[in-house]
């Protein structure tokens, strides 16, 4: 059987969850001929995500990243612009605007949910920008601003509407990395469908996987309809080949589409898989010193996708990173959160105010098991070892000292 194969008794971080009409679908596939970038259930599977996240429109892509990329290209991000972004978030959303050749701007993240601060973006703009009569421009480094994108981490909503505010004040447009977001909720809303376009990704360890896959949300007609040209190649004249613009290979294939129609058909019960299972952690983690649970905001419904808790290593006598070897040793697969991309050394020429809270959270944060499928067995497995590495007391911890956003100051 190909795959690397698992030792027994591991517990995995986060794997998907096959069990619903994934066969007979892609099986359906390979029966008619319609495995490629064409067909019913790529059709399918964007009406699918459109009702969910509340938009008109919806375009399956190859990736998050490829639909991160298309959405900042229709926002009408250029060479050298600027684009405000989280500091504290996978590296795609920064790439992304990178490959347009211009510019992100890190704004830290806000200690209690973890998300991209909305006072640090509007002290950014209102603070480090000035609109010079036609664009608004970075008074440092006199780049045109031209998109916020905001990263929704972890199934928990950032706190949008600060950020809407701010965009609509400097006419920018806001793209929502919801990749990691399908399923939950901003004040009723759904993630992706609130700002001027979404992003969803797709890949193995997301809420809904399609193996590999994207999708890009949005409810301006335009918007839609250039971003399902950009992704095919921009075929003008698709007999004679004529493409009056660069186009890419963008589109998801209806075989991935067809597994995506099977896995959103559960999504629902995956999250409530996920929301079990974040709240028996909470439950028997509460009372461990040292460690900061993550918190669901009172205007927010989080999926907890990827479950993560704070380890104070002052008060819990082991660091996250301890914590995390030891339970490698027990054959428990954990993650920290990932580098800052602040402190990325792919984006060094970056800028952006200062980011403490990024770096605190960066340090102290381990992801735990948390795959739809994981039963309690295996999670009381993990809680057993986490507890008995921990002496038990009776408070939890949670020591962040936010920091001033409005430092100018570039940390590059
Ligand atoms: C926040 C964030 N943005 C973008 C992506 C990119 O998605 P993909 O891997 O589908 O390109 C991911 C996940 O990988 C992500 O977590």
């Amino acid at each position: 059987m190909p795959g690397v194969p698992t030792p027994p008794d591991f517990i995995p971080l986060i794997v998907p969850e096959i069990r619903g009409n994934e066969w007979e679908y892609v099986k359906e596939c390979l029966d008619t001929n319609w495995v490629s970038s064409v067909g019913g259930y790529v059709d399918r599977f964007e009406k699918m995500v459109a009702e969910r996240a509340g938009t008109k429109y919806a375009i399956a892509t190859v990736s998050g990243t490829a639909a991160l990329h298309i959405a900042l290209l229709l926002a009408g991000v250029q060479a050298d612009d600027e684009v405000v972004v989280s500091s504290l978030t996978f590296i795609a959303p920064a790439n992304a605007i990178r490959y347009l050749g211009a510019w992100p701007v890190f704004i830290d993240a806000e200690p209690r949910y973890w998300q991209i601060n909305p006072a640090g973006v509007v002290d950014f703009l209102d603070k480090c920008c000035r609109w010079d009569g036609q664009a608004l421009r970075n008074r440092q480094t006199g780049r045109r601003v031209t998109a916020i994108l905001p990263v929704h981490i972890l199934g928990h909503p950032a706190d949008l509407d600060p950020i809407l505010a701010v965009a609509a004040k400097y006419s920018l447009p806001v793209i929502e990395d919801a990749t990691e977001g399908l399923g939950a909720r901003y004040r009723g809303k759904s993630l992706g469908g609130i700002g001027h376009a979404g992003c969803f990704s797709f890949n193995g360890n997301k809420i809904i996987t399609t193996g590999g896959g994207g999708m890009l949300v949005t409810n301006n007609a335009g918007w839609a309809a250039r971003a399902r040209y950009l992704t095919t190649q921009a075929k003008d004249d698709p007999i004679e080949y004529v493409h009056n613009a660069v186009g890419y290979n963008y589109r998801l294939t209806n075989l991935l589409a067809a597994m995506g129609c099977a896995q959103m058909e559960q999504l629902d019960t995956f999250v409530e898989a996920k929301r079990q299972i974040a709240g028996r952690y909470q439950e028997f983690f509460v009372s461990l010193p040292g460690i900061g649970l993550p918190e669901e905001a009172d205007w927010a419904f989080s999926t907890f996708w990827m479950y993560t808790l704070l380890i104070d290593e002052k008060r819990s006598r082991i660091g996250s990173r301890q914590l995390l070897r030891e339970l490698a040793a027990r054959k428990v697969q954990t993650r920290p959160l990932w580098q800052p991309i602040h402190r990325s050394p792919a984006h060094k020429l970056s800028g952006g105010p200062l980011c403490p809270n990024s770096d605190a959270l960066h340090g102290q944060a381990i992801s735990l098991p948390c795959s739809v499928g994981l039963t309690p067995s295996a999670q009381s497995q993990v809680i057993e070892i986490i507890t008995s590495l921990l002496a038990k007391e009776t408070s939890s911890a949670r020591d962040f000292h936010s920091h001033s956003p409005s430092d100018c100051s570039a940390h590059s």
